[in-house]
This record gives C-alpha cells, sequence and structure tokens, in this order.
C-alpha cells in the first residue's frame, strides 16, 4: 500500500525548530568542551576503556534508539568516551588540532551536501577548492600553470599522483590499451606505506617499487640513484617516476628535494613530492628552506589535515602543469559532463577519485577567511618551533634519548635511565601506561628494529612546561 502523508517521524526527523533548539545547546556544549580540553589540569585527554567495554557501552546506548528524541545526551557520551586533541598534552598522531571554524563549516556543509562531482551540485564549493588550491600553490612557488584539486586523503592524492605519472609517462595510453612492460617508481625506504601500496594497485609488484636507502638522517642516499636506475633498466624495468618524502612519516626528514629534481629531468621521470606532513611548510617563511626545490616538483601531494588545522581528511593535490591533471581518469559520464578530457577545473569530479564528495574545501576556506592567510604560518612555525624546543629538553635530560634531531614536528626518544636490554620491553610499556593513565598520548615506533617513543607535536598550546611533565610521568612509570 502507498502513503500519501508523510510520516510524523520524517517530520521531526527534518523539523528546523528542533535543529536550532539542539543546535543552540549542542554549540554551547561544545564550547565548554573546548575550554576543559584546553585546561590540562582539570581534564583529562582520554578515558581510557578496553574495546569490549566501550562495545557494551555503545551496544547498551543504542537499545535507546528513538526513546529520547533528539538528544543532547548523546553527544555529551560521545565527547567523553573519544580522545580530545585539544588538550596540549594530546602530541601523538600526526593528526591536526581543528580550529574550532571548522566545527561550524561541517554544519553547513552536512545541511547543503553539496556533493562536488558536478559544477551544479557544488557551485561554491567547487569555486572554493579552485581559490584554496590556488592559494596553496601559489605558496608553493608553483606559477600561474599550476592546478589542483582537494580530495579524501594523502593515501587517496599519492596514489591519483602515481596514476598521472602513469598516464604521462608510460610507453603507451595505460587507461585504453593497458600496460605489459615492468613499470616501476623509486621511492625511499622511508616513504609512508601508502605509496608502496598505490605501486602494487598500479599492477607493478613488489619487483616494481625500488626503495632506495637513506642516510643516518632518514634522507634518500642521492648518490645511490643512478645505480638503482641503471640496474632497473637492465633488468628490463621501466622507472617512470621518483618519490621524495617532505617529510617523511616517521622522522619528519625531508629529501633533497632539489637534487630529486636534478635526477627526475636527467631521466625524465616523473617527480612527485609526498608533502602530506610536511609540504605545509610552504606557508611558513621561516621553515621552507626544508622543502627547497618542492616547486619542481610534478605532482605535490598535501594534507590539510596535518598541520593545517582542518579536521580529517581534506588533501591537496597540486600539478605543476595543471592541464596534466585532466589526463589521469578519461571517462565520459553522460549524466554529469558531455566531454572527457576537456579542462573543466568546476567539474571536479573528472580529476578525482571521488565521483561525490564532501564539501573539503568549505573547511580550509573558513579558516583562512576568518583568521586570514596568515594562520597556517604561526600555526607552523609554533609547531616546528616546539618540537625544537622539546629537541632541547630531552637532548639536556640525562636519562632520554633523542633518535635525531628533529626537522620537523615529529621526535622519537626513548627512556635509557635503565638497563640496556630493558629499554625496548620498558619503553614499550611506558607507552601503554600513558594510554591508559590518560593525561597524555604519545605513540610509538620501530626505528632500525628498535623501539622509541614517539611524540608530534600537533597542538599548538603545547609548550615547555608540558614536555618537562610528560618526562617526569614517564620517570615515575
Ligand atoms: C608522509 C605521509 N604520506 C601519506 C600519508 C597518508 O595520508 P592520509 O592519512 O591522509 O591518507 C601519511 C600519513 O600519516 C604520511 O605521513
Amino acid at each position: 500500500m502507498t502513503q500519501d502523508t508523510i510520516t510524523d517521524r520524517l517530520s521531526e526527523a527534518y523539523n528546523p525548530a528542533n535543529f536550532r533548539a539542539l543546535g543552540h545547546q549542542l554549540i554551547d556544549l561544545l564550547a565548554d568542551h573546548l575550554k576543559k580540553a584546553q585546561d590540562p589540569e582539570n581534564q583529562q585527554l582520554i578515558n581510557y576503556r578496553e574495546p569490549e567495554e566501550e562495545l557494551k557501552f555503545w551496544q547498551n546506548d543504542f537499545t535507546k534508539a528513538g526513546q529520547e528524541g533528539a538528544s543532547l545526551t548523546f553527544f555529551e557520551d560521545i565527547l567523553e568516551h573519544s580522545i580530545h586533541l585539544h588538550h596540549p598534552h594530546y602530541i601523538g598522531h600526526q593528526v591536526s588540532v581543528p580550529a574550532p571554524v571548522n566545527a561550524l563549516a561541517g554544519m553547513v556543509s552536512d545541511i547543503l551536501s553539496n556533493g562536488t562531482g558536478v559544477y551544479e551540485m557544488g557551485m561554491a564549493s567547487n569555486a572554493l577548492e579552485r581559490v584554496v588550491t590556488d592559494f596553496t600553490a601559489q605558496q608553493i612557488g608553483y606559477t600561474t600553470t599550476a592546478s589542483g584539486f582537494i580530495t579524501s586523503g594523502g593515501t587517496l592524492a599519492n596514489l591519483t599522483a602515481l596514476l598521472a605519472a602513469r598516464a604521462a609517462k608510460a610507453p603507451q595510453q595505460v587507461w585504453t590499451k593497458g600496460h605489459e612492460e615492468k613499470l616501476a617508481i623509486m621511492v625511499s625506504e622511508e616513504a609512508h606505506y601508502c605509496v608502496d601500496r598505490a605501486a602494487r594497485i598500479l599492477g607493478m609488484g613488489s619487483e616494481g617499487i625500488i626503495k632506495i636507502p637513506v642516510d643516518e638522517q632518514f634522507k634518500i642516499r642521492t648518490e645511490l640513484l643512478e645505480g638503482y636506475y641503471q640496474e632497473a633498466i637492465a633488468e628490463g624495468r621501466i622507472p617512470i617516476a621518483l618519490i621524495g618524502c617532505a617529510g617523511s612519516t616517521a622522522t619528519g626528514s625531508y629529501d633533497n628535494l632539489n637534487t630529486l629534481a636534478d635526477f627526475c629531468e636527467q631521466h625524465q621521470l616523473w617527480f612527485h613530492v609526498d608533502g602530506a606532513h610536511g609540504g605545509a611548510v610552504a606557508f611558513s617563511e621561516k621553515y621552507k628552506y626544508l622543502a627547497a626545490g618542492m616547486d619542481r616538483a610534478d605532482t605535490i601531494v598535501l594534507d590539510y589535515h596535518k598541520m593545517l588545522m582542518t579536521p580529517a581528511l581534506n588533501t591537496a593535490l597540486l600539478f605543476k602543469e595543471g592541464h596534466r591533471s585532466y589526463d589521469t581518469f578519461i571517462q565520459r559520464a553522460q549524466y554529469l559532463w558531455e566531454t572527457e578530457q576537456s579542462p573543466e577545473w568546476y567539474h571536479s569530479g573528472k580529476r578525482t577519485f571521488e565521483c561525490t564528495k564532501l564539501m573539503l574545501s568549505i573547511k580550509v576556506y573558513a579558516t583562512l577567511r576568518c583568521h586570514g592567510p596568515g594562520i597556517f604560518s604561526d600555526n607552523v612555525n609554533r609547531l616546528y618551533d616546539q618540537a625544537r624546543s622539546f629537541a632541547q629538553i630531552l637532548s639536556e635530560a640525562p636519562d632520554f634519548e633523542l633518535a635525531v634531531q628533529p626537522e620537523a614536528n615529529i621526535l622519537n626518544f626513548r627512556y635509557t635511565g635503565i638497563p640496556r636490554e630493558e629499554w625496548d620491553i620498558k619503553n614499550g610499556q611506558i607507552r601503554q601506561r600513558l594510554v591508559e593513565l590518560g593525561s597524555f598520548y604519545i605513540v610509538q615506533t620501530v626505528i632500525n628494529n628498535e623501539r622509541w617513543l614517539r611524540a608530534t607535536v600537533m597542538n599548538p598550546f603545547t609548550d615547555g612546561q608540558h614536555f618537562q611533565k610528560l618526562l617526569a610521568i614517564i620517570r615515575t612509570i
């Protein structure tokens, strides 16, 4: 039987008055949360629960579905059961501490849901994307031939960049004819695992990933490039691209991008820079020297959701020659656009993996629009400055060791005030205990087969006294 009146439940779900009432309460709740989170004396960073316990809580909560109407309690519980990135003791993963204006932009985006594959479904959003990526390209030092777009994360952006590299450098038109040659990429052994994954997705297999060893600062040993390249050629492989890190995931090290660019020019390779983390120095006059040569890359990946105050996922993929970005996917989609390859920036789906995507640009734009174009520079400078002061504190502490002087805001260190044979196991236990205590959040990693504690300074409110306090707690543990 068909129903000719809308159900009460549906009417209720779309009722503007309900939305207004709950929305006002929610903003108050979030503002209070922010205030508390920024006060480490009175707020836990995480109230850690074991996974099964957490699951039980939400299974129980779900039994109340539909019984309480629009409920603030649910949002309060979510906050209580989540890690608080705005807490100054959050120095864990490379996930940004979102500027609160993003939450407001998120509301606008989620009401509009202007998924932007095709222009009319995201007029403002596509134009904002153009403004934001043009601004980013300009900061990098690209000329006006450059162009880019925003996509869902560094992993997808790196894959898209390598697809573009393959379209440009494979001996034949891969999109229509496939390829039989053994294509390969050259990449630092310190590159993020998503680059390896992308190459495998592209059908290159293990043999097609030529990993170049790094030096003691975890940068590509450029003097080895020629040897690895010639060896690949002799074995019948065809290197198409070289990928530089700006900076690397484990240690934040910046490869010598100018030397890599020279090598690519010499061998006509596609030069791709994975600047997902450290490409953000493009916004900083003080630290952009670290990524010198980045403007010579054919493509650059830069995550707004790492050092640029934007919630995940939100990534720019920029092309030095913008027209190249239309060669990656050559597809007709009659219901969206008429021609395949024409360079219409306003149909963002022509250049991205996504068909429908979130209104990603609104968040980056809102931060710049509300706080000014210099805000990204302020944040990068602050995070890098603070990482250097933490490194100084660690260097002066007799019972701690720093793996390498940080170039970015990533520090690997370990507690050494115990017998040498216990370093690995005890540092692992320290990190686990810190999570359980819930007053600090750091992570751990393995470098040269040894365990290190790893901190990434992501919160501009984290300062020297917080670092000192962390070391004191570690000593107590
Ligand atoms: C250098 C680098 N590239 C790529 C990625 C993957 O990016 P995403 O998490 O945005 O997919 C990361 C993540 O940490 C990274 O550090």
